[in-house]
C-alpha cells in the first residue's frame, strides 16, 4: 500500500483527548468521545478512546477514532474515518487506519471492525480503504429502511394481510397487568425470543402505533413502536407466535400499526435484527422496491497479529 502522503501533513496519536476544531470530522453522537481519546480514560461503559489525527501545519484535516472496550477479548470498533475533502484520495485514511491498528495492536486488541451504513457517496472510498488496509470483505449485517407510513401499501403482503381467524388487534397501552405478567411467566409464553421481549422496550413506547394481537384470550404477538426524534418512528420490535407467523398473521399486526400512523405526515424507519436473517431477505424482496431508502450496515474485520488469539472471527 502507498505510502507517500503530501508532504505537509502530518499523522499524530491523540495524547491528552481532542478540542472542538475537531468535532466536525465525527458523528454527533460520538463528539463527547473526543476529549477521552488518547487519555486512557474510560467512559460510563467503561471502554476507552484512541484517535489517530492528520494535520496540515496545526490545521486539522483528518481523524480516525476507535474504541477499546473493557473485555480485552472483544473487538476493537473503528468508530469513524474522515478526511477533508479536497485532500481526499491522496492516501491519508488509509495512513490514519494503519498507524491506528498499530495502536490497537499495541493496546491488546484481538481484532478491529468497522460497521457503516451504505447510500451515502463516500462508500466506495471507505470500502476502498478498509480493503488497502487488510479487513476482510464487507458482510452485510442488518438492512435498515425508512419510509412513509403510505408506501408499504404498495407491498403485496399489505395488500394480502388477513387476520387470523378469531384474532383482534388492541393498542398496546392496553395491555392489562396480567397479560403482562403471563407473557414473563407462563410456559405457554415460551416462544417469546429473548431478544424480542416486548417489556424490554416498553419505556417510552408510541402509544398511537404500537399494538398488539389477541387470539382465543392470549397476546399472541406486538409491534412495539418507539418517536426516537419529531416526526421519526422507530418499528423498535415485533414478535408472533410461530404457528402464527408461519401463516402470515404478523402481516395484519404491521398493516394495523402502520394505518395508525398513516395521514400524520410521520417518517418511520426499521433496522432488522442482525439475528434474523431471514428478515434481511424479506426487507430486501418484499419492501425495499417500495420505500424512500433502504441501506445495508456492513461490518468489516481484520483479525490482528497475537500469538493469544486463538480463533475469534467476526
Ligand atoms: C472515506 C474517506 C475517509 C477516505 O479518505 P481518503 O483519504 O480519500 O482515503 P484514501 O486516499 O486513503 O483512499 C481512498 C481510496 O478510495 C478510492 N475511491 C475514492 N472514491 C471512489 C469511488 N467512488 N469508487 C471507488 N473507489 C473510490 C480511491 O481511489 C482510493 O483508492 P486507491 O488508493 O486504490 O486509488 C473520505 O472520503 C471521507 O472522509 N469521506 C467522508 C466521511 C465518511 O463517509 N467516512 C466514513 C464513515 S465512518
Amino acid at each position: 500500500v502507498s505510502s507517500h502522503l503530501p508532504l505537509n501533513v502530518a499523522i499524530e496519536p491523540a495524547l491528552d483527548g481532542l478540542g472542538d476544531e475537531w468535532s466536525s470530522m465525527v458523528f454527533p453522537a460520538h463528539r463527547p468521545l473526543l476529549a477521552l481519546a488518547g487519555t486512557g480514560r474510560p467512559d460510563a461503559k467503561a471502554s476507552r478512546y484512541l484517535a489517530r489525527c492528520a494535520r496540515v501545519g496545526h490545521e486539522p484535516i483528518g481523524l480516525a477514532l476507535a474504541e477499546l472496550s473493557a473485555n480485552p477479548r472483544d473487538a476493537a470498533e473503528i468508530l469513524s474515518v474522515y478526511v477533508a475533502a479536497p485532500l481526499r484520495n491522496g492516501g491519508i485514511a488509509t495512513r490514519l487506519l494503519q498507524e491506528l491498528e498499530q495502536d490497537l495492536v499495541r493496546a491488546g486488541a484481538p481484532r478491529i471492525v468497522g460497521v457503516y451504513m451504505t447510500g451515502k457517496p463516500a462508500i466506495r472510498a471507505v470500502e476502498r480503504v478498509f480493503a488497502k488496509c487488510g479487513f476482510d470483505a464487507p458482510v452485510r449485517r442488518t438492512i435498515a429502511v425508512r419510509f412513509t407510513p403510505e408506501e408499504p401499501s404498495r407491498c403485496v403482503w399489505y395488500q394480502k394481510a388477513r387476520m387470523p381467524d378469531g384474532a383482534t388487534i388492541f393498542a398496546w397501552n392496553e395491555l392489562t397487568a396480567g397479560e403482562r405478567e403471563w407473557l414473563q411467566t407462563s410456559p405457554r409464553a415460551s416462544w417469546i425470543h429473548p431478544e424480542l421481549q416486548p417489556w424490554r422496550f416498553d419505556e417510552g413506547f408510541d402509544p398511537v402505533s404500537s399494538v398488539g394481537m389477541r387470539k382465543d384470550g392470549e397476546v399472541v404477538g406486538w409491534a412495539v413502536n418507539h418517536v426516537i426524534a419529531p416526526g421519526l418512528v422507530r418499528f423498535t420490535v415485533a414478535s408472533m407466535r410461530p404457528d402464527l407467523a408461519a401463516r402470515g398473521a404478523s402481516f395484519p399486526l404491521y398493516v394495523a400499526s402502520l394505518q395508525r400512523l398513516q395521514g400524520t405526515g410521520v417518517m418511520c424507519t426499521f433496522v432488522t435484527a442482525a439475528l434474523f436473517p431471514p428478515m434481511n431477505r424479506f426487507i430486501l424482496r418484499r419492501v425495499c422496491p417500495f420505500v424512500t431508502f433502504c441501506g445495508e450496515t456492513r461490518v468489516v474485520s481484520k483479525r490482528l497479529g497475537h500469538a493469544a488469539d486463538a480463533g475469534s472471527h467476526a
